[in-house]
Formats: C-alpha cells, structure tokens, sequence
C-alpha cells in the first residue's frame, strides 16, 4: 500500500502538521535554509486546467528553489485532452514524477486523479476548495496578528471554493469566522456542517456584512465571479453588489483590522482601491507567503 500523503483539503492535514507547516514556512520565509534541496533529483508536475498567476509560478519557483524540477502539463497538450482517461493518466505520471499540483474544474476529477496517483497530489484549487490557498492565509493572518486561536475573521462575498477551504482553516486553528452572503450563495453545505461539528470556535453565515465586519481582526474577500462561472456573472454581480469591502465596511471593524484578498481582484466591484491600496491592507505579503507555505508543504509531503 502506498503511504504518500495528499493535499486536497486542509483536513487532509492535522492541527499540529498545520502548526509545524506555519512555522517552517515562517523560518523559510526568513532565509533560513537557503542552501537545502530537499526536492534535489525530484520532478513535480503542475497540470491546471485553469488559468493561474500566483499557484503556478509560487509553486514552479518554490519547487526549484528546493532543488527539484517543475513541469508544467496543459491538459490540451497531454492526451488527456484527447480521451486518455484521469485514472490512466494519473496511474502513467505517478512513474515519472514525485507529486503532482493540480488545478481542476470539478473537485471529484481531482479526487479521481488522487485516488489513482501513487504520488501526492496537491490541489492548487478547485471549483470547491482552495487550500495551499488558506494556508498562506494563515501564515499572513499569524504574522500580522501573532496568533490564528481567537481571531475574529470576517468574510465578505460570495461563498466560493476561498470561502469554504477558510472554514476548514477555521475550523482547524480556532478562529471566529463569520460569513456574510447574499441568500443563494452561501458556501457549501457539507463543508459547513463537517466543520462545525468539529470547531471549537465560531462559525456563523449571515446576510449583513457590517455586522459580519463588527469587532473583526481580519476582512477577507474574493471575486464575485469564480473561473467557469462567466455564464452567470451579471446575476451573480448583482446580488453580490452591496457586499464590497469599501473605507465605510472597513471602518466598522477593528482600526488595527488586517484586509485580505487571495486576488486577482476585481477592483471597484468586491474591493475597492482605497481599501485594497489602504494601510490595513495585507494582500501582498498574502500573496507572497504562497511562497513560503507551499515550500514548507512540498518539504512535508514530498519524499
Ligand atoms: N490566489 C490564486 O490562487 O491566484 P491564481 O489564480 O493567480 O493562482
Ligand atoms: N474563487 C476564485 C479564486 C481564484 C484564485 C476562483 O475560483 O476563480
């Protein structure tokens, strides 16, 4: 039986491995290590289906800074796109490759290509999770604010694949998370219920985004319109319209209160650039710990 590890919702790693993955990439973020290759002599495949700015160059960069080799599949150039099937590709890149990063539409195809890889496969984001996404999110929110236990986090928006990998994280590190969304476009259910029956910490869906923003230590939003959605996106537009984080939202939460966004941003619909550009905003040192979190995981997870 194989014993790799795969990456496809935060639950897929402990508490404390979530801790030793923090403070790793806390460490690595400083310098420290510089010089280790641990992925030396290794190969890990980066297959998107979607298009991608931070996950692929954060992840083909982090892979050679640890010594290793990244090698970037378009479905469109592999005969996937051509009727191979998931399983007989995962099955055939598991004898080349060390671990393999995907970005799928649906998150079964994903969990498909796990089940059939014999080597880690990590999702770099599918249409119902995004967790190397969460975990640079925790790192920024750690830094910022020294601690994940207790922090009141508020997330404005639409209730997409950001919003339910935050409720795993949530969940998992103690932080209050409240949601706020329009009826309709609430995060998924399932993921709701699995992580309330296992938080110790709040997790509430409201309509209101000032009383969501009230007393919070962090704001969080991402697009109203998620890739493989642009058929719906002038409904979604307008339903989501009185939810963006603009100087009025931010002023009801704390005044040290730290904004994130996964980006890429829309801006002027669900942020504004007073807000984005602002002094409380932390989006780009969020950005840049895509980095440091996913050099950590693929330490952990890469054999
Ligand atoms: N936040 C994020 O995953 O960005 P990309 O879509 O650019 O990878
Ligand atoms: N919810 C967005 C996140 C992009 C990083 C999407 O899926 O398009």
């Amino acid at each position: 039986m194989s014993s790799k590890r795969d990456f496809l919702t935060i639950w897929d790693l402990t508490a404390d491995e979530i801790e030793c993955l923090l403070k790793r990439a806390i460490e690595l973020k400083s310098g420290a290590d510089k010089n280790k290759c641990p992925l030396i002599g290794k190969s890990i495949g980066i297959f998107f289906e979607k298009p991608s700015t931070r996950t692929r160059v954060s992840f083909e960069v982090g892979i050679y800074q640890l010594g290793g080799q990244s090698i970037y599949l378009n479905p469109r150039e592999i005969q996937l796109g051509r009727g191979e099937t998931i399983a007989d590709t995962a099955r055939v890149l598991s004898r080349y490759l060390n671990g393999i990063v995907l970005r799928t539409y649906s998150h079964a195809s994903a969990e498909e290509f796990a089940s059939h890889a014999t080597v880690p496969v990590i999702n770099g984001l599918s249409d119902l999770h995004h967790p190397c996404q969460a975990l640079a999110d925790l790192m920024t929110i750690l830094e910022k604010k020294g601690k994940l236990n207790g922090i009141r986090l508020a997330y404005i928006g639409d209730g997409n694949n950001v919003a339910n990998s935050l409720i795993e994280a949530s969940a998992l590190t103690g932080m209050n998370l409240t949601i706020a969304c329009p009826e309709g476009y609430e995060p998924d259910p399932d993921v709701l219920e699995n992580a309330r029956s296992k938080a110790a910490s709040e997790i509430i869906v409201l309509r209101n985004p000032k009383e969501a923003a009230g007393r919070a230590d962090v704001i969080y939003t991402d697009v109203w319109v998620s890739m493989g959605q642009e058929d719906k996106a002038e409904k979604k537009k307008a339903k989501l319209r009185d939810y963006q984080i603009n100087g009025q939202l931010l002023h009801c939460a704390k005044n040290d209160a730290i904004v994130l966004h996964c980006l890429p941003a829309h801006r002027g619909e669900e942020i504004t650039d007073e807000v984005m550009d602002g002094p409380n905003s932390a989006v780009f040192d969020q950005a840049e710990n895509r980095l440091h979190t996913e050099k950590a995981l693929l330490e952990f997870l890469i054999r």
